[in-house]
């Protein structure tokens, strides 16, 4: 997993001192990489203060104290200082009659003060806590650990709920995610102002929050003789068997504690959660968790829900139809046997042990209908997952048609029903959204963020590893799932999953071509380029079937990504935004295909991506109005049509300045927002779409327009106030001072990684022309303002070291050192002439071979 740090170290050794005779440079020496220490075993992480009550107030010295709970109420806050992840555990040195706590988690503190912590997260079943609160029975002393690994926090608070007197000598988690140093990655980055220092490493760790190893991710359901053990949880489908009608669903279940929970009829992993949900509440016997919320979830009741969860959550809505109480006691560790009618007329009829205990049509709630705008979810099937801190066995599940036909029988004692339910350990590497939310692996996320990975940790398992991840989940049509889960699936999982989130966001797979280019380019990975080549161009072809529009060339898919309105007309020709996606993934297909020697393929693709630059240039350009249409004939543009026109480089340098300047209408206090068309969460600014426009006005040398972005939308995160995490946001409010969808916020979201890149590539300088460096430039972007900047690049042959600063004299001084074959073009960031070592009166670009340090200096 670490080669890139064992061949460093060889470097490091062949480079010497390197940057300690720089005595006239601005610039401290460079450091080298620092060994990574292999874990024997799991790594725990402890709080940096522990504080008694519910308050973000830092108490130096207080992190190895002991929490005290002498009465029913007592809280301690628990601060890690930035993001951790892991299963919580806790030292338990008393425990007196029969301890209960309550444990919450959040990411930004103000989660701590909501009874739900920062959740519920009931997107994906994405192998952690749906739920951002535990309630936790403490039965003795010794160790204690939780089930569920808890994604990513930087927050805890632990209360006393029932019980005596409880001591926890220590409050932790055992981590789920890599603890190693980020001094021990090859990549490195520092400036004479500690902002953009303290920026670049949120890509690394943001990396680590959100990158997993195989079998780091544990399952989340229990195969027991007994049955299926399902604590509480989004509800995971199986996809054996799908849209099926007028049927039975029966089940038998044992509640362990609290209640047990279904769904029926709803959709797949997918972007809609429209079937019922089922939460059965037992009769809550003595001993039962004390703060079970019994206005939601009163006792022996059936409690029917639609959407998302028993809970709103920002863009997740969640519904409480209806509550039907029986008049009976619902007894907990007896197996009960439900049935669950659903004729396929919105009528559903539930019963309990042969009595009937609801009847209903689900539409005549009016609520929570599925919207039509959003595509995929076609297959539907049934799911199990009891709710918050509940827990139950299920097993003996049947599904049976009105006919009679059994269409499904499984008794849920096998280990293959984790897989068939996609709640299985992660086998492979894999990377999240965030730590906490959206857990499942998005192809187009990786656009930006596998960038940030080759060059930060150089750790390209977790980009060929997502990569094998998304192609093993491809179906005949070449589509591969723009979302996927960590679980391992198997066949028909796949298909049926892959499926169901076809066509949305089809752009998306022309990204994940840009990522496999951005990877070979900066790995020299030749054999896995080879190797996925025959799938790449499946893919192309599915994404260029489902996407272009023959009549103008231009991208014409329903729902793509890039700026496009999800509820816009289906196949509608859009603007330069998605298109730009499909030109640049056709140009990196092209390369590729000539590097195999696809010579055809090549030629396909760079004629394809031509007639789509023609058309943008052609049908979208307003001379009027400078600026280029999100539509044609139409009117408005949003920031992401400039910032893929800029990174596409379309049209002419004036038609580009004339659009850029549109860009100060978009303009807000933490970067830009939507023109006159875009669908996103209004008033928030998206960092990953501040990062295409960060990266082109890097490529089209706009350093002031590029620094005052960084500035403005990242800058908020590293400032250390309660809300720090040490890991990149998803979104930032527009006035730049909390995260943008407020504690929903991913905010180890790697996304919007793009700035690690940029310090890398465009700051200090350093970007590839060749695969593996072979050819490289150093580039600095002429006028970014800072005293120095300094850094290491890693590339397949060792580290480059690079510098830059201004001397005693106001003249920039540049030094670097490549590894021996490497070549490299400086570029240099002013117009006047320069000195390289002994030669004097330079001009224009200058070669520099590796090997050898060599020191610039502006004359
Ligand atoms: C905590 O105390 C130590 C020792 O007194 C001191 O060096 C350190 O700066 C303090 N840290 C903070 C965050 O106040
Ligand atoms: C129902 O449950 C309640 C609470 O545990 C208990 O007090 C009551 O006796 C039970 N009723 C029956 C009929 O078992
Ligand atoms: C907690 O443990 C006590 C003691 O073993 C037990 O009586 C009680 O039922 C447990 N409660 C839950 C909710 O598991
Ligand atoms: C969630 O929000 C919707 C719309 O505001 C509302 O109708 C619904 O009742 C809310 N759900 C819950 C569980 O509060
Ligand atoms: C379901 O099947 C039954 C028995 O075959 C039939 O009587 C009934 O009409 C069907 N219901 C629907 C909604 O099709
Ligand atoms: C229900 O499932 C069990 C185990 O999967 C099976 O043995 C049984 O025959 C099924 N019952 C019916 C009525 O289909
Ligand atoms: C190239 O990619 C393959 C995965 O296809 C991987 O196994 C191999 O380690 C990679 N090679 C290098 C040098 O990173
Ligand atoms: C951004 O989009 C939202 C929602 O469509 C809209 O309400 C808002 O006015 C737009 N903002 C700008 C600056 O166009
Ligand atoms: C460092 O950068 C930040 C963000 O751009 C800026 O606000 C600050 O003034 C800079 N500090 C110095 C010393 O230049
Ligand atoms: C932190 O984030 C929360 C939630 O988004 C926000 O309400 C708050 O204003 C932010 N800032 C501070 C200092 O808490
Ligand atoms: C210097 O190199 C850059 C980057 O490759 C290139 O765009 C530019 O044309 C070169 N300048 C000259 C004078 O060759």
């Amino acid at each position: 997993m670490r080669v890139g740090v064992e061949l460093i170290s060889c470097l490091s050794l062949a480079i010497g001192a390197l940057g300690a005779a720089q005595s006239n440079v601005p610039w401290p020496a460079i450091p080298k990489p620092q060994h990574a220490d292999s874990p024997n075993g799991p790594v725990h992480v402890y709080p940096s203060s522990v504080r008694k009550g519910l308050s973000s107030d830092f108490v130096n010295g207080s992190s190895g104290n002991a929490l005290v709970f002498q009465s029913v109420g007592d809280t301690y806050t628990l601060d890690y200082g930035s993001d951790v992840a892991g299963k919580p555990i806790f030292h338990v040195q008393v425990a007196e009659g029969n301890p209960q706590i309550e444990v919450k988690y959040t990411e930004a503190f103000p989660g701590l003060l909501k009874p739900e912590g920062d959740g519920p997260f009931a997107f994906a079943n994405g192998l952690a806590a749906t739920f951002r609160v535990e309630t936790f029975n403490i039965t003795k002393t010794g160790d204690f650990t939780g089930y569920f690994i808890q994604g990513s926090q930087r927050w805890q608070s632990i209360k006393l709920i029932s019980g005596k007197k409880l001591v926890i000598k220590r409050a932790g988690f055992v981590s789920s995610v890599d603890q190693s140093s980020l001094n021990s990655m090859p990549g490195y980055f520092a400036s004479s102002n500690s902002t953009y220092t303290d920026i670049w490493a949120l890509g690394p760790r943001t990396q680590q929050l959100a990158c997993y190893p195989p079998e780091s991710q544990s399952s989340t359901w229990e195969i027991t003789s007994k049955g299926a053990y399902i604590r509480g949880q989004k509800p995971a489908t199986t996809a054996r068997v799908v849209n099926l009608s007028n049927y039975t669903l029966s089940f038998e279940t044992l509640i362990d504690r609290g209640g047990t929970g279904w769904r029926v009829d709803t959709e797949i992993d997918a972007i809609q959660a429209t079937g019922p949900i089922f939460v059965l509440t037992s009769e809550y016997p003595s001993g039962s968790f004390a703060n079970i919320d019994t206005t939601l979830l009163p006792p022996n009741t059936l409690i029917l829900g639609r959407g998302w969860s028993l809970q709103n959550q920002t863009s997740l809505p969640g519904y409480v139809l209806d509550k039907f109480p029986l008049k009976f006691n619902v007894t907990e560790k007896t197996w009960h046997t439900i049935r669950t009618e659903s004729p396929g007329d919105d009528t559903y009829t539930v019963y309990l042990d042969d009595q009937r205990i609801a009847h209903f049509n689900i539409s005549s709630y009016g609520l929570a209908d599925p919207n039509p705008y959003i595509p995929g979810g076609v297959y539907k099937s049934f799911a199990f997952g009891p709710w918050q801190d509940q827990a139950a066995y299920v097993r003996n599940v049947n599904a049976t048609l009105s006919t009679g036909e059994n269409v499904y029988s499984n008794p849920m004692t096998s280990n293959d029903v984790l897989i068939e339910y996609g709640v299985q350990t992660n086998s492979q590497y894999t990377c999240s959204d965030s730590g906490k939310r959206d857990r499942f692996s998005w192809l187009g996320d990786r656009l930006i963020s596998a960038r940030t990975v080759m060059v930060a940790s150089q750790q390209g398992e977790y980009v060929w590893g997502p990569a094998e991840e998304a192609f093993s989940r491809q179906v005949g049509s070449g589509q591969i799932p723009i979302n996927t889960l960590f679980s391992p699936l198997d066949a028909e999982g796949t298909l049926i999953r892959t499926t169901n989130v076809d066509p949305l966001i089809v752009d998306y797979e022309f990204d994940f071509m840009q990522v496999i280019y951005d990877y070979w380019v900066r790995s020299g990975n030749d054999t896995f380029l080879e190797k996925a080549w025959p799938r790449m161009v499946m893919t192309t072809s599915y994404a260029l079937a489902r996407s272009l529009d023959q009549k103008t060339q231009l991208f014409g898919a329903p729902y793509g990504s890039a700026g496009t309105p999800l509820s816009g007309e289906k196949g509608q020709a859009l603007g330069p935004a998605n298109t730009v996606s499909m030109i640049i993934g056709l140009e990196r297909m092209a390369e590729m295909a000539r590097f195999v020697g696809d010579d055809d393929a090549a030629a396909f693709y760079q004629t394809q991506a031509q007639l789509s630059r023609t058309a943008i240039d052609t049908l979208l350009w307003d001379e009027t109005a400078g600026y280029y249409a999100a539509t044609v004939g139409g009117t408005g543009y949003d920031l992401m049509d400039i910032a893929q026109v800029l990174l596409a480089g379309i049209g002419s340098e004036q038609r580009q300045a004339s659009f850029v300047e549109k860009l100060s209408t978009l303009q807000v206090p933490a970067g830009y927002i939507n023109g006159t068309r875009f669908f996103d969460t209004p008033g928030v600014v998206d960092a990953y779409y501040m990062s295409f426009l960060l990266e082109g006005l890097a490529a089209t040398k706009r350093t002031k327009l590029a620094q005052d972005l960084l500035d403005a939308t990242w800058a908020p995160m590293v400032h250390r106030d309660r809300n720090y995490t040490g890991g990149y946001w998803e979104y930032i409010s527009t006035d730049g001072t909390y995260p943008g969808l407020d504690l929903f916020t991913g905010m180890s979201h790697f996304w919007g990684s793009y700035p690690t890149v940029f310090l890398s590539e465009y700051a200090l300088g350093i970007r590839p022309t060749k695969p593996g460096y072979t050819t490289f430039l150093f580039a600095p972007l002429p006028d970014f303002k800072t005293e120095w900047v300094h850094g290491r690049v890693p590339t397949p042959s060792g580290l480059i070291y690079a510098a830059w600063g201004y001397n005693k004299q106001g003249k920039v001084v540049l030094e670097i050192t490549a590894p021996a074959g490497l070549q490299g073009t400086f570029v240099p960031p002013f117009s006047g002439r320069y000195s390289v070592g002994s030669q004097q009166g330079l001009s224009g670009n200058h070669t520099i071979a590796g090997g050898a340090t060599v020191v610039i200096v502006e004359e």
